[in-house]
């Protein structure tokens, strides 16, 4: 196990809820950790994908009646991780240290989050979810072979959008960011008021500016809104996979454009993280840098500055160096 009490001890998203089908184990992988998830009714297990007989993967087992068999001895498991039958032994109680090891989990927003340890902060509030004037589309999973960390400061870079997104998000001939302000405070990072020049920000064809708003709630979760008379924000998470490897999860939410199809919408977002995807692959060194003397940074960078100050101060290390 990892030793990055920050990421440890902090929820992570690990799947889509309608990933998880009744009947059908699913693989997941958290922090160098491999993970079968599975259901039963309304409960959602999330345990270290080893059997403690021999260390098979019990994602391969089967779903039997509110138990999950491993599949090479059939040792049989019941919701709470305690094994309750070893066929070679089938008059012997399983003795009571025959159990896998379990990990809390939480169904909410559409996705299922998993911690390993204690969190001290509740999963990051979503603003409009119970708002049914706003129309919900996920988006991803992306996948990045990427430090979770460098996801994030991609998602929060807004000067890129003129060169990586041209003709999406910016255009080449207005990459001017204006100043703008950043705040630190107990509840994360606040980056207010973000000026950029977008080519179509409201469907009409017509270029124009448009002001960004970041909160980032906790180290790898992330909302984003974009306010004019209609309103756009979007709830972003970053999965820390391995140190260099993350996954991408993102939840759109837009009171208009119920006339444009979801898949339509979900394909701007996908082409927009293919864009993205070999840019931050590209990035060296891969883990995060935090000291802020590794590279130049610019008035432009002040989010992914006050990012960096920010896990240095909270101690994360996992995808930093
Ligand atoms: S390895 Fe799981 S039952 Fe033997
Ligand atoms: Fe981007």
């Amino acid at each position: 196990m990892i030793h990055d009490s920050v990421l440890i001890n902090d929820w992570h998203v690990i799947a889509r809820s309608t990933d998880i089908v009744e009947g059908q184990p699913l693989r997941a992988r958290l922090l160098g950790e491999d993970l079968v998830l599975w259901r039963c009714g309304e409960k959602v297990m999330v345990w270290q994908d080893l059997c403690i007989h021999r260390g098979s993967r019990l994602s391969l087992g089967k779903i039997n009646g509110g138990t999950l068999e491993c599949p090479y001895h059939g040792w049989t498991y019941n919701t709470e991780g305690q094994c309750v039958r070893i066929p070679a032994h089938p008059d012997q109680t399983p003795p009571a240290k025959a159990r896998v090891l379990t990990f809390r989990s939480v169904e909410r927003y559409g996705w299922v989050w998993v911690t390993f340890g204690d969190p001290q902060h509740d999963i990051p509030h979503f603003p409009e979810w119970e708002d049914q004037s706003f129309q919900k589309i996920f988006c991803g999973p992306y996948h990045f072979k990427a430090a979770a960390p460098r996801a994030i400061e991609n998602f929060l870079d807004v000067a890129h959008f003129p060169f990586v997104h041209e003709g999406f998000l910016g255009e080449r001939t207005h990459p001017e960011i204006p100043d703008y302000e950043v705040v630190t405070d107990a509840n994360g990072i606040t980056a207010k008021d973000i000026t950029i020049w977008q080519p179509n920000p409201d469907g009409t064809g017509i270029g124009k500016p448009v002001t960004y708003t970041y909160h980032i709630w906790r180290p790898l979760t992330v909302y984003f809104v974009k306010k004019a008379q209609q309103q756009f924000a979007i709830y972003f998470i970053v999965t820390p996979v391995d140190e260099i490897g993350c996954i991408g999860w993102m939840c759109m939410v837009m009171n208009y454009a119920y006339d444009i199809p979801y898949d339509e919408l979900r394909a701007f977002q996908d082409t927009v993280a293919g864009q993205d995807i070999p840019i931050v692959e590209s990035q060296r060194p891969e883990k995060l840098p935090l000291d802020l003397q590794a590279e130049l940074h610019l008035r432009s960078d002040k989010t992914s500055i006050a990012y960096r100050k920010w896990l240095n101060e909270l101690g994360l290390t996992f995808g930093t160096s």
